[in-house]
């Protein structure tokens, strides 16, 4: 099975199609990347070649269209934590516990918009510390729309279930607070409180793609370590209708390893990876 190859010609007609599907890029050192993620898929459907399994995703074939957001899929990495750089949440809920910078909202609800969710651990991070700061500040109220470009990923974040294990950079009070364990011991499985779920709106949408106009203005986007796999030119779309989005003094949360480029512009840097709309 490991003998089935990414030819050049292969590998430039699919990473052309993923660069402008996903935004992700794809150059020639992640050949082995891709032949890893695909290999089984290409072999379950019979195919012979990553040739003619491009020839086909990339056809009219009625099925190719799904065949794209299965290849899409199985490119992108989902890697993520509860409390992933945890700092970044300190500083969102330490924001909001300034009465000063609640005023600015006019008593509308927080609206938060967790653009690259993957499996949910990021948006339900974002809807914990939040319900902790909606707790003790009466006047404070939040909401969050969490998109990902992948449904197989939003499906696990809707459902809310997680191993037990994944959890341990939660708080214990937290955990106890806004987690159910399984009832079947053996599985040592947690599921996220109704009341925590009920604050999340999930839904797909493509950075890259997607119209933005369709979306709603946000006080808080959380865009985090999805930048990180486009191009310079993309990175910069992406980050000019982010800010787009934003209302008046809104926040743009983004990975450690991610710069906002010339967009730097347009925002003053709270902390290294907070921006503020200026
Ligand atoms: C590495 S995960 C990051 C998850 C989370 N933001 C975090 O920092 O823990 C990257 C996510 O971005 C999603 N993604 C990749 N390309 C995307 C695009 N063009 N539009 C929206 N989401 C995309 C992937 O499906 C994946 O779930």
């Amino acid at each position: 099975m490991n003998s089935i190859q990414l030819s050049p010609k292969a590998h430039k007609r699919l990473s052309t199609f993923v660069g402008e599907m996903a935004g992700i890029q794809l150059p020639a050192h992640k050949k082995n990347l891709i032949e890893s993620r695909l290999r089984k898929r290409l072999v379950s459907l019979q195919f012979q070649s990553f040739d003619d399994y491009v020839e086909f995703f990339l056809s009219n074939n009625k099925s190719a269209k799904t065949e794209q957001s299965i290849v899409i899929d199985l490119l992108t990495t989902n890697k993520t934590d509860f409390y992933r750089e945890a700092r970044q949440f300190e500083f969102l809920s330490e924001f909001y516990s300034n009465s000063v910078n609640r005023l600015l909202l006019k008593r509308q609800s927080l609206n938060v918009w967790c653009a690259a969710a993957s499996t949910g651990e990021e948006p339900y991070t974002l809807a914990l510390e939040l319900s902790e700061l909606a707790k003790t500040h009466s006047d404070f109220s939040f909401r969050i729309l969490a998109t990902d470009i992948s449904p197989t990923v939003l499906a696990t974040a809707h459902r809310g279930v997680y191993a037990e294990s994944r959890i341990a950079t939660v708080p214990l009070e937290l955990r106890k607070r806004y987690f159910l364990r399984s009832k079947d011991a053996s599985k040592a499985l947690v599921k996220m409180s109704k009341l925590l779920r009920d604050t999340i709106q999930f839904d797909e949408f493509n950075l890259i793609q997607g119209d933005y106009s369709n979306l709603p203005k946000f006080d808080v986007i959380f865009c985090r370590n999805v930048m990180i796999y486009f191009s310079p030119e993309d990175r910069q779309k992406v980050v000019t209708n982010l800010r787009q989005q934003l209302n008046p003094n809104g926040l743009l949360f983004v990975g450690h390893a991610e710069s906002i480029g010339s967009n730097r512009l347009d925002f003053q840097q709270l902390i290294p990876t907070v921006y503020q709309v200026k």
